[in-house]
């Protein structure tokens, strides 16, 4: 059975492709490299064995999409990850993030209908919930006002969604992610931020490689144990197996509604200085960094309540914190040696 998985060659899409092949299904990638790099469907073969067909082109390009979904239309499902992700950058250019990340979807969507495509699975965040009133947060919780142009793209993405679900035969689950961070057994595949990373772990792991000079902490003024904001983490790889699940729960038509939502979290959260501890303990490095302002749009604490999740998709993130900075770790120095930057 064919997939789609549209942000393949990007960070949580190509760790979802490589656990996709080793359930047996073919994938087929769309992507614009405008965030990855073409190389990344090498190394899936290296861990796989087996090349995912790959198409580079922008999903906001109508007529292409249309095309391939006409060429494609035997697709089992698709998993529709293709979007920007940086909150900041969203902010200073709302006009790039509302049209890349909607007009994408809308022309995915499209292209489904068009050839009676029926199975989606989508990329949402838990930004959705902007700082909750209670913790743990689960999938019931208020959905917040977005606090910058980047969450309202997932909050609209999944207005329309609903709305697409209504109307037609398309059937959705939007997977609501905390903090994926992370790499792959292998080193194979990874994070690959452009650039100065926004994100804690890529910043951790280039400083300690000595590509920067010192972490920045955003705020240690928080209501929380040691004042620094507290966030889930889960290991990119738990992340990318829930979504052949969500796959496979479409496929063998186990959904109790056409549109389903799940938090795929680990429950636990940890603070800032946790990681700096957790990435110490686990490489033996220690990490120079500075206490600094907040940063502006950071929520305080927010992690999953992933019960509904655990139960209704049989599915459980594993891998712990140390695991967790281990991979990043090791990857972090096999990407330098692999692409040498
Ligand atoms: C943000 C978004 C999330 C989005 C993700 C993808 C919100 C609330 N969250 O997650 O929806 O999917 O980016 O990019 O919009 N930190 C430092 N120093 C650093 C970097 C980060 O102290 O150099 C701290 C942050 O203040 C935060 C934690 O580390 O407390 C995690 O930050 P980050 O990795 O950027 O993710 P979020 O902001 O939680």
């Amino acid at each position: 059975m064919k997939i789609l998985v549209t942000g393949g060659t990007g960070y949580i899409g190509s760790h979802t492709v490589v656990e996709l092949q080793r359930d047996g299904f073919e994938v087929v990638i769309i992507d614009n490299l405008s965030n990855s790099r073409a190389e990344i469907a090498d190394q899936i073969a290296a861990v796989t064995g087996v090349r995912p067909a790959f198409e580079v082109f922008d999903l906001t390009d109508r007529e292409k999409t249309a095309a391939f979904f006409k060429k494609h239309n035997d697709l089992a499902g698709v998993i529709h990850f293709a979007a920007s992700k940086a909150v900041g950058e969203s902010v200073e250019q709302p006009l790039m993030y509302y049209t890349n990340n909607l007009c994408s979807l809308l022309n995915v969507l499209e292209g489904m209908k068009n050839n009676e495509i029926t199975n989606f699975v989508f990329s949402s965040s838990c930004t959705v919930y902007g700082q909750p009133d209670v913790l743990p947060v689960s999938e019931e919780a208020p959905i917040k006002p977005a606090e910058s142009p980047y969450g309202n793209t997932k909050q609209i993405s999944e207005e329309i969604i609903r709305d697409t679900v209504s109307v037609t035969e398309l059937k959705a689950i939007a997977l609501r992610y905390f903090n994926p961070i992370g790499a792959h057994d292998s080193a194979e595949i990874g994070e690959l931020p452009q650039g100065v990373p926004n994100n804690l772990v890529p910043y951790i792991t280039q400083t300690a490689l000595g590509i920067r000079d010192y972490l920045r902490v955003w705020g240690n003024d928080y209501d929380t144990h040691d004042g620094t904001a507290i966030r889930d983490y889960i290991h990119v790889v738990d992340l990318a197996k829930a979504h052949v699940v969500a796959v496979q729960r479409m496929i063998e038509s186990k959904m109790k509604s056409d549109f389903e939502i799940f938090n795929l979290g680990t429950g636990t959260g940890y603070s800032v200085l946790d990681v700096i501890r957790a990435f110490e303990k686990a490489t033996g490095i220690k990490l120079n960094y500075k206490i600094m302002d907040r940063r502006p749009g950071d929520i305080e604490k927010v992690w999953a309540d992933p019960a509904f999740s655990n139960k209704e998709l049989g599915w459980k993130a594993e891998r712990g914190l140390d695991e967790m900075m281990a991979s990043a770790w090791k990857w972090e120095q096999a990407y330098r040696e692999k692409f040498g930057e």
